[in-house]
């Protein structure tokens, strides 16, 4: 398949999974929480997404050959600390300890799996395109209009406005590199458990922030 129409693919599955939380959206985008200590295990949680993704991107900078993909790891990598400050600058002003927080299993899973991937394509599909694409959507429903608190809403502008544009624009880049066809089926299946690992740890965000449960 040409690459473009390709990438445009798997840009609109990321899209479709999106679109399944619209009417429902998971404790992630703080949209269903309703009260401070929901909000603050939520926010340590991505707190520590932030810091795990800075680690993941760093694994993976000395291995990455083509120079636009590996010099996006390097902006994004010191963005990601950029939104751990905030994040914990916020948690702090709470009196809450930022870093006392253990990851979900769902979660910490998920991000291993990212880490254990070897080729740009898959690196780019797993965790630039079909993980963080998903993030941006849901960052981009918690700061409409009156959807979350204000305390809540101030670090994720700034956030959301780097998130949007770094890990290199992953369409263009899969558009330029998985133009093989067995590149593309190994895309097309990492795009598909990088959203059924996503849904898990939303599930188990969900039944930590809200039901009170483990994970
Ligand atoms: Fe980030
Ligand atoms: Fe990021």
């Amino acid at each position: 398949m040409d690459s473009i129409e390709f990438s445009k693919n798997m840009a609109t599955e990321v899209a479709a999974f999106c679109v399944t939380y619209k009417d429902k959206p998971p404790a992630y985008s703080y949209v269903p929480l309703t009260n401070d200590a929901a909000r603050v295990k939520v926010m340590k949680s991505r707190l520590w997404n932030e810091v795990r993704a800075a680690e993941v991107l760093s694994s993976w900078l000395k291995g990455v050959a083509e120079l636009d993909v590996k010099s996006g790891l390097g902006s994004a990598i010191a963005e990601e600390f950029e939104h751990a400050k905030l994040l914990s600058g916020v948690l702090c002003d709470r009196g809450e300890d930022p870093w006392g927080y253990e990851p979900l299993p769902a979660q910490s899973t998920m991000f291993n799996a990212f880490e254990a991937q070897t080729g740009t394509v898959e690196r780019m599909a797993a965790f630039a395109l079909a993980g963080e694409g998903v993030a941006v959507f849901m960052m981009a429903q918690s700061l409409a209009k009156g959807a979350v608190l204000q305390w809540v809403q101030t670090p994720y502008r700034s956030i959301y406005a780097e998130e949007k544009n770094h890990g290199g624009d992953p369409e263009s880049i899969l558009a330029k590199y998985a133009t093989a066809e067995n590149a593309q089926a190994r895309v097309r299946r990492t795009v598909a458990w990088s959203l059924v690992m996503r849904k898990e740890y939303f599930d188990s965000l969900d039944r930590w922030a809200i039901e009170g449960k483990s994970w």
